[in-house]
């Protein structure tokens, strides 16, 4: 997993300022990251994820934390061994705008390039943060990987207005030689 990155937030217009740290989830975690990922899955139209399947996943996880206060989180999950995509990227509705978000998408793409993954995917409706990272916007179908794991059978299948955005992990970070 990566090594946790000590990180100094930007100051205002954040209403609330410290030393953040991208870290590994771990167990004690889950329940926070479900909370996270449940407060705002309107916001995000974010995918619901049951606590237990939380607390299964949450190795894949890193989380954003404020001392001991988990303030964003996100999955790195795989795909298939040519993808890896990022899932239930939150920040907490306090903390948005001061670059919590964009700290934790970096530590997901380098975390994916050193499991050596040749490509990063999201679906996602804020197409925004991910193509401030780097990501391109691609049609669905590039990734048929999703297609076939998630998206045949989902009720919104062609229709969710989702972007699906990628980026190439063998140019973006130096894992690949
Ligand atoms: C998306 C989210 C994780 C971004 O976190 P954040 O800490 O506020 O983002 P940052 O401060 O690091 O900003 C990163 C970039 O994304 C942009 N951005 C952040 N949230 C955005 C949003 N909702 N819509 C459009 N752009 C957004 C920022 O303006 C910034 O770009 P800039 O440098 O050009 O200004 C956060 O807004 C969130 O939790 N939203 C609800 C859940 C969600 O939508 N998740 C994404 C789907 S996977």
């Amino acid at each position: 997993m990566a090594t946790t990155t000590q990180i100094a937030a930007a100051v205002p217009p954040a209403p609330i300022v410290g030393e953040i740290a991208i870290r590994p989830a771990t167990a004690a975690d889950a329940g926070r990251v479900y909370q996270l990922i449940t407060e705002n899955l309107v916001a995000g139209h974010l995918l619901a994820r049951p606590l237990g399947e939380v607390e299964l996943h949450v190795p894949r996880f890193l989380v954003a934390a404020d001392g001991d206060d988990v303030v964003g989180c996100g999955e790195l999950a795989r795909l298939s061994p040519a993808v890896a995509e990022v899932r239930s990227l939150v920040v907490d509705g306090t903390r948005r705008g001061t670059g919590v978000g964009r700290r934790l998408l970096d530590a997901l793409i380098a975390e994916a390039g050193s499991q050596r993954f040749p490509r990063l995917c999201a679906f996602t409706h804020q197409a925004r943060p991910f193509v401030r990272a780097g990501f391109s916007i691609v049609p669905h179908p590039w990734i048929p990987a999703k297609i076939a794991a998630d998206c045949q059978s989902c009720d919104l299948f062609r229709r969710c207005r989702q972007y699906a955005v990628v980026l190439d992990l063998k140019r973006a970070t130096g894992a690949w030689r």
